[in-house]
């Protein structure tokens, strides 16, 4: 697959600016390439002034603000774009500006480079054809503001190759966005549902269904979210609503078309005037038409193979920052109810016809099911992946139960001889989903998270004895159970991006699928015991130090890193090593006298006083059952086998569970830190 180093941002406006920051930010090298000199310095400027307000706000050093200016190189010369890996055209939506400047491009770089576009309302195969390149050239559409907003949509045309698409995939994990694969259609995938939500706000004003605060209101409570469509068109700016309804409408018929109050309103060159009153007993109204109107197009949309369901409210999650999405909503309507409101769209717009995927789902009289892991079988290598980038591929009983059956189907195929976990977006597995432990604690029904649990330990140690070779791709953030996933692999692979933790004695638990005996089984017990009282993270290379990890390799060299591992063998994980000295200072803090005194709070003798200290201190703010429980485990677990171990682990499930310091810890989590009165 092509390696992604060095990228090209035709175009040094709102959005190719923003993407040439995001790109510079996580570690590309960019060239931004504008007409004028003026237009390069105007983007450069709002550049730096994004990140010096990054800096105002803790979230970057002043030194990383130099870092990453320093690798924005900017140009009026499209030469420059020669020898990069990927050039992305973000200029004025115009079809023979864009399309000239493909030609051109296409003239100019190398064979290996890929073409993308940023188009919002015309088709990628409108340009492919413009370039000698069809199989590299493909669509990437962000969404505003770039350098924030985590979605893009890939978009391959009909030539796009296979190996473009893994390029572009890559690309994405590089500069920290969620991907999702998408149809050439128009609007894409989350457009086709957004621009009609924008576009029918303006209809119901139109119609007199309600007023404008009655709108925002409504559409507030219909998708959970914190600005009505009005206040956004006033915020993105009224014409871009308008130019897409009308794309879409020419498109796809008049149900997309522009509302005539909205051409309007663009006309008279004004905002929509946000003041007045809500009125109650127009809300409903609003809210079922709201409904109708986007459940509908998205029904729609993954009817005609554009998009997936799971993608599809992805896009209107990540994208929209709705707190759920489409077929989410729809499954806590119903289908009955969501079949109801769709109907009332498709009675009023006779160029709407009911989506086939609601009369079926009818038919079933069920909801929707969501596919969160996905396997894919490429030769004699099977790849597992956490889809759920969402929730950072968090554990939850569907996620394992399909984790199972993907393996299951894995290792029943002869062909196979390695299989691969990834996750999707930024993480590996950030650890099992925190609601859910709180509700079952709750509901006093412990026994189900034992059941959970069970299910857990028996899928790991599944895994870890496979007669197949496991391997974890650690290029991202992992938790408790996804660094426990990890660890019970009989390899890790990992970039410098990836990172073990184990941070629950923090939230009044103890790391429950084994990750403590096995990692002791690796660094020892004493060193074991130090990173699950401490909740320090492992980096990447911590742990290829420690040989936790058995390849360390940049992104783009993870599937040849693995298919080394898969034609050589792997040696058994659990064997003796040497410890380089920094880990055995740690190792040293929870050894021997140490442990109990770091148990009772009391300073502990060691060579390093400030290690001594801070470890002191760390160990403090944690649950102390929690603490002395997972002492207990590490200690015993290490000497016996894993599968005993795991039972030793469960034993102690319902006691630890049952505390007030677990329900504190684990309501406390994204809140505020939590009170551990050790009962
Ligand atoms: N604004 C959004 O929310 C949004 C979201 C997704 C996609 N898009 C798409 O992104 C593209 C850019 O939008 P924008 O809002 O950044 O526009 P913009 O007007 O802010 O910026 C366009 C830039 O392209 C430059 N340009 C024009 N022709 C050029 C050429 N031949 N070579 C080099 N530079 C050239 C202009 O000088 C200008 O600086 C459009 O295709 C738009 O549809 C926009």
């Amino acid at each position: 697959m092509a390696h992604i180093q060095k990228v090209g941002v035709v175009g040094a406006g709102n959005m190719g600016s923003g993407i040439a920051q995001k790109l510079a930010q996580e570690g590309l090298q960019v060239v931004l390439m504008d007409i004028q000199p003026a237009y390069v310095e105007r983007g450069l400027t709002g550049i730096k002034a994004m990140l010096d307000e990054g800096v105002k706000r803790r979230i970057f050093r002043p030194q990383q603000v130099e870092e990453t200016m320093g690798r924005i190189q900017g140009t009026t010369d499209l030469a420059d774009m020669a020898n990069c890996d990927l050039v992305i055209e973000a200029v004025f939506e115009d079809l023979e500006v864009k399309g000239n400047l493909f030609q051109q491009l296409d003239a100019v770089c190398e064979p290996k480079t890929i073409l993308g576009t940023n188009t919002s309302s015309f088709y990628v195969r409108d340009f492919a054809p413009r370039t000698s390149r069809p199989d590299r050239f493909v669509g990437l559409h962000y969404f505003f503001h770039p350098a924030k907003n985590r979605l893009l949509e890939v978009i391959p045309h009909e030539g796009t190759s296979q190996d473009t698409i893994d390029a572009c995939l890559l690309a994405a994990r590089l500069h920290g966005k969620t991907a999702i694969v998408v149809k050439d259609a128009a609007g894409f995938a989350v457009n086709r549902f957004f621009v009609p939500f924008l576009n029918g706000a303006a209809r119901m004003l139109e119609e007199s269904v309600a007023n404008i605060p009655t709108i925002e209101e409504g559409a507030k409570r219909a998708f959970r979210i914190g600005m009505g469509p009005f206040l956004l068109m006033n915020v993105t700016g009224i014409p871009i609503a308008v130019h897409s309804s009308a794309t879409l409408g020419r498109e796809l018929g008049p149900f997309y078309a522009t509302a005539d109050i909205l051409q309007k309103q663009m006309e008279l060159g004004q905002d929509w005037d946000l003041e007045g009153e809500v009125v109650e007993e127009d809300l409903r109204a609003v809210i079922e038409r709201f409904q109708g109107v986007c459940l509908g197009v998205a029904a729609k949309l993954v009817s005609e193979g554009v998009a997936s369901i799971e993608d599809t409210d992805r896009g209107a999650k990540i994208g929209l920052r709705w707190s759920m999405g489409p077929f989410e909503i729809m499954n806590r309507l119903g289908i009955e109810q969501t079949c109801y409101l769709v109907q009332a769209i498709a009675d009023r717009y006779p160029d709407f016809a009911m989506p086939s995927l609601l009369l079926q789902q009818r038919k079933l009289r069920e909801p929707f099911t969501f596919s969160y892991v996905d396997l894919g079988i490429e030769g004699d290598i099977a790849t597992i992946t956490f889809n759920r980038p969402e929730a950072m591929n968090a554990l939850n009983e569907q996620v394992v139960g399909q984790i199972a059956d993907r393996f299951a189907r894995a290792e029943a195929d002869p062909g196979v001889k390695a299989i691969v976990f990834r996750g999707a977006g930024k993480a590996f597995v950030a650890g099992a989903d925190i609601r859910y432990f709180v509700k079952k604690i709750e509901a006093d029904a412990i026994d189900d998270i034992h059941a959970f649990t069970k299910a857990g330990h028996d899928l790991l140690l599944a895994i870890e004895g496979s007669d197949k070779l496991t391997v974890a791709v650690l290029d991202g953030l992992s938790l408790g159970g996804g660094s426990e996933l990890a660890l019970a692999c009989q390899a890790i692979v990992a970039t410098p991006a990836g990172s073990m933790g184990f941070p629950e004695t923090g939230i009044g638990i103890f790391p429950g699928l084994g990750g403590m005996p096995r990692l002791a089984r690796q660094v020892g017990a004493d060193l074991a015991t130090y990173y699950v009282l401490t909740g320090r993270g492992i980096s990447a290379r911590d742990a290829h130090d420690l040989g936790l990890v058995a390849a360390l390799v940049p992104p783009g060299e993870l599937d040849g890193a693995i298919r080394a591992l898969v034609a050589v063998g792997v040696p058994p994980k659990n064997h003796a090593r040497d410890i380089p000295a920094p880990f055995q200072a740690l190792a040293a803090t929870c050894a021997g006298d140490n442990l109990p005194r770091l148990l009772a709070g009391e300073p502990i003798q060691h060579d390093d006083a400030t290690l001594a200290a801070k470890t002191v201190k760390g160990v403090g703010f944690k649950a102390p059952i929690a603490c002395r429980i997972a002492c207990e485990l590490i200690h015993a677990g290490s000497e016996l086998s894993m599968a005993q171990a795991a039972e030793l682990e469960l034993a102690r499930l319902h006691e630890i569970f049952s505390t007030e310091d677990a329900l504190e810890g684990l309501s406390s989590v994204g809140r505020r830190r939590p009170s551990f009165s050790g009962t």
